[in-house]
């Protein structure tokens, strides 16, 4: 059994965890930056950076001591090293290097996709390789076939807004603050999703993509023509991300043999319209669906401490210069599509 401790801070949450290889997260501390974000409507970079400067290291002595060991204890320290914003990537990293140093034990550079991307591993220990995943957070919105720890084939990806993204400004366009995912379900619930006309894109084409860019611009119209209560867009919009997310699904489906499961992780995971479409979705192909429970789905350091788990196991450690890597796609094959995966 091995005990490693995760960190992350690519984005605007400072978080570290204790997580054994036999699936216990032992400790797990997270520090969100809403507060310090909100007054500019998004997530502004040096203040994000600036803010895991102060709390990051005080935040990984608090989750040691609520798991009531030291750094010796620790098999291996993981620390994501990209993608997001390179501030706090940089951040993190260092920190973690810097206490595998001090520590003598290795070091693990955990790419934030791959977090994601196995989180349900840990939740579920019977969800097995491969695996079909969506991938669906503030900064990519992908279809990827998950093959084993550290092969990953992108089967699709946004040319243009992440799927969250769209969330997030669509929150902003309707006035619903930050951050903008959880507000836009919350009005959804309270609106029709059949009130407002709104496009769903590419819908039903034979390439594989997404694009969520028309979606937006058709909100602000719907906004700015007064005709539509907010809660009534709000419900459209939700209910069009999630037929574009289950076309997509379904188009990959249909050609995929020998997966064990349908697998929904990443912020936009949380959102239960999302879960419960992609439910309906495995049931009719016979498929299990997995999700992780919602704290894991958004970013967290436990998914981190997972993945570095996992990749130790494998006996994947990386060498004290790493870099940090404010791009780093999950698959270097996949083939460089426009808009895609700019921002973490
Ligand atoms: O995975 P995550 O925490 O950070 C990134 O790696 O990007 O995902 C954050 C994204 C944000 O765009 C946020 O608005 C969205 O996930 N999100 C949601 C919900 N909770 C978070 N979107 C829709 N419904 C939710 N309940
Ligand atoms: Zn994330």
């Amino acid at each position: 059994m091995a005990l490693i401790l995760g960190i992350e801070s690519s984005c605007d949450e400072t978080a570290a965890a204790l997580v054994t290889s036999d699936r216990v997260v032992r400790a797990h501390r997270l520090a969100g930056q809403e507060a310090a974000h909100r007054p500019y409507g998004g997530v502004v970079p040096e203040i994000a950076a600036r803010a895991h400067v102060e709390i990051l290291v005080p935040l990984i002595e608090a989750a040691l001591t609520d798991a009531g060991v030291t750094l010796s204890h620790v098999d291996a320290v993981a620390a994501t090293a990209g993608p997001g914003l390179i501030g706090g990537v940089m951040v993190g990293l260092v920190t973690g290097k810097a206490l595998a140093h001090a520590a003598g034990k290795p070091l693990i550079a955990v790419n934030h996709l791959e977090g994601h991307a196995l989180s349900p591993r840990l939740s579920d220990p019977d969800l097995d390789f491969p695996y079909l995943l969506l991938l669906v957070s503030g900064g990519h919105c992908q279809l990827l076939l998950v093959e084993g720890v550290n092969a990953y084939r992108r089967l699709a990806t946004t040319i243009d807004d992440a799927a969250g993204e769209a969330f997030d400004k669509t929150a902003k366009i309707l006035g619903l603050g930050f951050p903008g995912g959880p507000a836009v379900e919350r009005a959804a619930m309270l609106g029709d999703a059949r009130a407002v006309p709104l496009p769903r894109p590419l819908l039903g084409t034979s390439e594989p993509h997404f694009s969520f860019a028309g979606l937006k611009s058709a909100v602000v119209r719907a906004h700015e023509s007064g005709k539509y209560h907010v809660d009534d867009i709000a419900a459209s919009f939700q209910q069009a991300v999630v037929d574009c997310l289950v076309d997509r699904t379904r188009r990959q489906l249909a050609g995929l043999s020998g997966i064990s499961a349908l697998v929904v992780a990443g912020g936009v995971a949380a959102n239960q319209a999302v879960r419960g479409s992609l439910v309906t979705l495995a049931a009719a192909h016979d498929l299990r669906f997995v999700a992780p429970p919602l704290w894991l789905c958004t970013d967290n350091a436990a998914m981190i401490g997972w993945a570095g788990a996992e990749r130790f196991a494998a006996g994947l450690t990386d060498p004290l210069d790493v870099a940090a890597r404010p791009r780093w796609p999950l698959d270097p094959a996949a083939e460089t599509v426009r808009g895609a995966g700019v921002k973490a």
